[in-house]
């Protein structure tokens, strides 16, 4: 690819749950623009297969516990000398629709919590030193649309990326306020065609004893712009926020969902 195309050139960049989905779209994205791209998951066939065919180091991670984010980040730091990006990708929509305030268990609420929220929380923990120390740097947390709307079956699922949301602008402000030019901003995705979307449909189908197709199609009613997204959508945005072209932008909320959102 031409040099002019390299718009993350260098960047030391690590994506959490880079093994399918959205991680790994926004991984290859990075890679072919130039970063120096690392991927973790917690499915390690898939995160090395990944790793392979987009040219990336894979790392096992299981993104809640704290010892292995502090592994990664110094393992990073010391073989590179630098952390540039991070991408707290990984996350998890929950077992199934129906979980609404009255239903769900506690247990759901916690193992939710702890996969989409504490992850976001120790990655910046443990990216933000790297990052003063290389100059600066951009995290990007991934939200969801369903931070922003109300979200009564997948209560958990909203109040994690809520947090997230929230979380963010708190991060973005330490970094900022102490001049460590750590950007963090967060990405809103609507729905966008994955392994998590597609199980989502069928678990759908199945509950409500109706074909995968008119469950589908219902969920593409709600996006004014009559399409699911793409992989590419949110790896675009990633790759932007990633670049010094958002030099200036810190705290935002990003989101990508075929205007889904002005239906509330
Ligand atoms: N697909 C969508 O429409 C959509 C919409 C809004 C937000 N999101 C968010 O985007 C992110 C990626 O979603 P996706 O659709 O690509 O999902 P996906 O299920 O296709 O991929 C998620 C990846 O995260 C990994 N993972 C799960 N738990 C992990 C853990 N504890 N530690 C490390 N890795 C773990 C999985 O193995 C998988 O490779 C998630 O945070 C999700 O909530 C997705």
């Amino acid at each position: 690819m031409s040099e002019i195309y390299q718009r993350v050139k260098g960047k030391v960049t690590l994506i959490t749950g880079g093994a399918s989905g959205l991680g790994l779209g926004i991984a290859r994205r990075m890679a072919e623009e130039g970063a120096i791209t690392i991927i973790t998951d917690i499915n390690d066939d898939k995160g090395q297969k990944a790793a392979e065919e987009i040219c990336a180091e894979f790392m096992t991670q299981d993104v809640a516990r704290e010892d292995r984010w502090q592994e990664i980040t110094r393992h990073i730091y010391e073989k590179h000398g630098r952390l540039d990006v991070l991408v707290n990708n990984a996350g998890i929509s929950g077992d199934g629709l129906g979980t609404d305030p009255e239903t769900t268990s506690l247990a759901e609420w916690q193992k939710i919590q702890k996969i989409n929220g504490d992850s976001v929380f120790l990655g910046c923990k443990y990216a933000i030193d790297y990052m003063r120390k290389g100059g600066g740097g951009s995290i990007i947390n991934m939200s969801s649309i369903a931070a922003l709307v109300a979200t009564p079956f997948i209560t958990s699922y909203g109040a994690s990326k809520a947090a997230v949301r929230q979380f963010t602008m708190s991060v973005a402000l330490h970094c900022a306020v102490t001049g460590s030019k750590v950007r963090c901003n967060s990405v809103h995705p609507g729905q966008i065609i994955t392994p998590m979307l597609e199980s989502l449909f069928a678990e759908a189908a199945n509950k409500m004893n109706a074909p995968v197709d008119q469950v589908k199609q219902g969920f593409l009613d709600k996006i004014p712009l009559g399409e699911f997204g793409e992989v590419d959508d949110i790896a675009y945005m990633v790759l932007f926020l990633a670049s010094d072209e958002a030099k200036h932008i810190t705290g935002g909320q990003f989101v990508v969902d075929g205007g889904m959102q002005l239906n509330g």
